[in-house]
């Protein structure tokens, strides 16, 4: 991919701007509507974020495709050539019902492969990124991620449809045998969390492309398992079931799994 430094420069000034635009908007209460259900929701601002983003990218990359949750970019069937991957604002039922715990994200991918990931913690206003190769940065500096972590050693994050649906008894059972599970509600989030080692891993059972595609960058530059709950690789075209784990408890979450 050509270009690194400059793409780097530019998603970092667009990150910045569209956390300021949300910050801009935080009294005013968000024009909220329902998508597939209740849980299930998207704002004004997701719509205003996403469209900014695409501008942005269009104008500099006109023939790059989008993949972008509020449907601003364009129809992706395929990973061919580079494709962005835009969550305008992750975790939106917490945006609106808590005005916090939410983060803006953004990944590049060539060929189904990739490239850059950026996560923006809107609580913290600090933006994390992995560049292929060029590691793992918060901010502007180098960020240092444990090397391994064992499960029965510390905490879990899980997403909420884990801990409440019938069908996901064998991953409730991984979940004790941790010292406890942590539940953010927000993805990026959550994989930030695993990136800072507060918590051993994340499994969520049902992740969109969005969700996954910037955080695995990340993953894979520190050496952080991330699969579908069946060990086979993501696929970045429709949902996943994701395990996010450092890799001797991803070892041990997998054998607990094929136990049952
Ligand atoms: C959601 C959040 C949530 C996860 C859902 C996602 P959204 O993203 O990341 O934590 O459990 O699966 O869809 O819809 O708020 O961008
Ligand atoms: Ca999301
Ligand atoms: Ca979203």
């Amino acid at each position: 991919m050509d270009g690194i430094e400059k793409r780097d420069r530019l998603i970092r000034s667009w990150m910045e701007e569209a956390a300021q635009k949300i910050q801009q908007h935080a009294s005013a209460d968000p024009v909220v509507e329902e998508k597939t259900g209740r849980k299930d929701l998207v704002t004004n601002m997701d719509r205003e974020i996403e469209q900014f983003f695409v501008e942005k990218i269009k104008k500099e990359y006109p023939a790059e495709r989008i993949y972008g949750e509020e449907g601003f970019g364009d129809e992706v069937n395929d990973l061919s050539g580079i494709v962005w991957f835009v969550d305008p604002i992750d975790g939106t039922l917490n945006y609106v019902l808590q005005k916090e715990n939410f983060a803006i994200m953004l990944g590049v991918y060539e060929d189904g492969e990739g490239r850059m990931g950026y996560i923006y913690d809107m609580n913290t206003q600090s933006l994390y990124s992995a560049i292929k190769g060029k590691g793992i940065f918060k901010d502007n500096e180098p960020f240092a991620v444990p090397t391994d972590q064992k499960l029965s050693d510390g905490l879990l994050a899980s997403s909420s449809l884990l801990m409440t649906d019938d069908r996901f008894e064998q991953h409730r059972d991984v979940a004790k045998k941790t010292l406890g599970v942590r539940m953010i509600g927000s993805a990026g989030l959550e994989i930030l969390e695993v990136l800072k080692g507060n918590v051993v891993g994340y499994m969520a059972a049902s992740l969109e492309p969005w969700d996954i595609a910037p955080g695995k960058v990340m993953m894979d530059e520190a050496g952080i398992c991330c699969t579908q709950f069946n060990g086979e690789d993501v696929n970045l075209l429709r949902k996943n079931r994701v395990l996010f784990a450092y890799p001797t408890a991803y070892r041990e979450m997998m054998d607990s799994f094929s136990e049952n």
